[in-house]
């Protein structure tokens, strides 16, 4: 038998790509890759990446860059681009870097086996389709390999939200959800696996309406479904619409055991006009009224959020309208951009903002949202979490783990495995993680 050939992917952007990297290498799994942790030694280099914003975008073509050397000294091997910016800019990819062999579109996964082989011919080749079938269920090569606790799963791809900034529409194409079967028969596997905990992905996750059994489904409805699967212990998903925030899932949080007190709920800015003009179809009011009925069900949930700043247009006033939403609101954790234009999105025709005025901006919310992610995590010193191992700590009988809320979580002196969950108290609050000791 022939040496394996051997795998380096590097990863970019959302879960969603984190989930698409580990199919795509069992994919070339069952060509005889195995992954490696350098480029140094591979046979082939995938970059799946991108294109949310500019930075991202470009961040690709320095990384190519670098490949150069490799390639010189090994001409064999085989550099390819998948993900959103494979999608977004396909042919031109070829045409700016040469050294590229082969561009696989997210919605291609499937076909990555016929195009490696064809690229080990020397061919150049290109595939961004959307084809009718589902690729997930066409990359089923899965081993049976033993997995750490927690396991991403996608449910839903795409969107037809179109947000005036965003490319996810243009890139990962119309919103499809995958049937209920399939991904209950994926979270069982997970689970034999070692999985203790899973979180269900989506561009659009809450508009879930996957095919089950009596009709398509909710995305609460296809939780209670994994709520029956022994072994699983925790259910997250991400990123959700506000709009898509139905009654039963908003229940869910109060009494499903197995989902986690962790809502991650973007609301981009907190002016009407702005989001007028981002297309969200949402106002600041509605919202915050939609948070008050999620705290009313699961008082103790950790509220997540994404913002944008310096949107076309956006005056002071409006960003000051940003900062008194986050105010009422309160986030656990955030995350907030600048506005990066987008070619090819409505936004990117508006009048910018002065990029020094946008920095500023920036500025200003991050100070408040760390200020407020701060006091949510001191807040938890005193309390009992649950917390789920997931890999040995620094010092000796340390372990690490996230707690229900999502905080990293340190127990000194700690004689469980991982994937193990026990009760902890909380004792202190560091500077990214908290601390605490098992309570029996
Ligand atoms: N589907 C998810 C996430 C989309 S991308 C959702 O709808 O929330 C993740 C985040 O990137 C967005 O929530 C938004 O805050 C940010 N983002 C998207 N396009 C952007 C752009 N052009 N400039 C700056 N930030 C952007
Ligand atoms: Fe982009 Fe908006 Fe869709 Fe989220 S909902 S992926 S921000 S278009
Ligand atoms: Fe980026 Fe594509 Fe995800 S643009 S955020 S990798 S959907």
């Amino acid at each position: 038998m022939s040496a394996p050939k051997k795998l380096f992917i590097k990863t970019y952007g959302c879960q969603m790509n984190v989930y698409d990297s580990e199919r795509m290498a069992e994919a070339l799994g069952g060509e005889g890759y195995v992954e490696t942790k350098s480029p140094d030694d591979a046979d082939m280099i995938l970059l799946n990446t991108c294109h949310i914003r500019e930075k991202a975008a470009e961040k690709v073509y320095s990384e190519l860059g670098r490949f150069k050397g490799l390639k010189a000294e090994k001409p064999d091997l085989k550099i390819g681009v998948a993900g959103c910016v494979a999608q977004a800019e396909g042919q031109e990819i070829m045409r700016r870097q040469p050294l590229v062999d082969l561009v696989v579109g997210p919605q291609s996964y499937h076909r990555l086996p016929e195009m490696e082989a064809k690229a080990r011919e020397g061919e150049k080749v290109l595939d961004t389709d959307f084809p009718e079938e589902d690729k997930f269920e066409k990359l089923k090569n899965r081993p049976k390999a033993k997995r750490g606790p927690t396991a991403f799963l996608t449910v839903q791809e795409g969107c037809d939200k179109f947000c005036a900034f965003c490319v996810v529409p243009y890139t990962r194409g119309a919103e499809v959800s995958r049937p209920a079967d399939r991904i209950l028969r994926e979270a069982q596997d997970l689970v034999e696996r070692g999985v203790r905990e899973i979180t269900l992905l989506g561009q659009n996750v809450n508009a879930y309406h996957g095919a089950g059994a009596n009709g398509d489904m909710t995305l609460a409805q296809l939780i209670w479904e994994l709520d029956k699967v022994d072994g699983l212990e925790r259910i997250r998903f991400t990123t959700s619409h506000p709009n898509d925030m139905q009654d039963d899932l908003i229940e869910a949080h109060g009494t499903c055991a197995k989902l986690m007190p962790y809502l991650h709920l973007p609301v981009q800015a907190g002016s009407d006009k702005i989001l007028k003009r981002m297309n969200r179809a949402h106002t600041a009011e509605s919202y915050l009224r939609l948070i008050e009925r999620i705290r009313a069900a699961r008082p103790d949930i950790l509220i997540s959020g994404d913002f944008i700043v310096g949107f076309p247009e956006e005056t002071e006033a409006d960003f000051q309208a940003t900062l008194d939403l986050v105010e009422e609101v309160k986030y656990g954790t955030a995350y907030s951009f600048k506005y990066s234009t987008r070619p090819g999105t409505p936004a990117a025709e508006r009048p910018q903002v002065d990029p020094k005025e946008a920095d500023d901006r920036l500025q200003r919310l991050q100070a408040l949202l760390t200020k407020q992610q701060r006091e949510v995590q001191d807040s938890m010193v005193g309390r009992d979490v649950t917390v789920l191992f997931e890999k040995a700590g620094r010092f000796p009988g340390q372990m690490v783990g996230k707690s229900d809320y999502l905080h990293a979580v340190h127990v000194a002196d700690c004689d469980r495995a991982i994937g193990n969950l026990a009760r902890v108290r909380i004792l202190s609050s560091g500077a990214n993680s908290l601390a605490g000791a098992l309570i029996d």
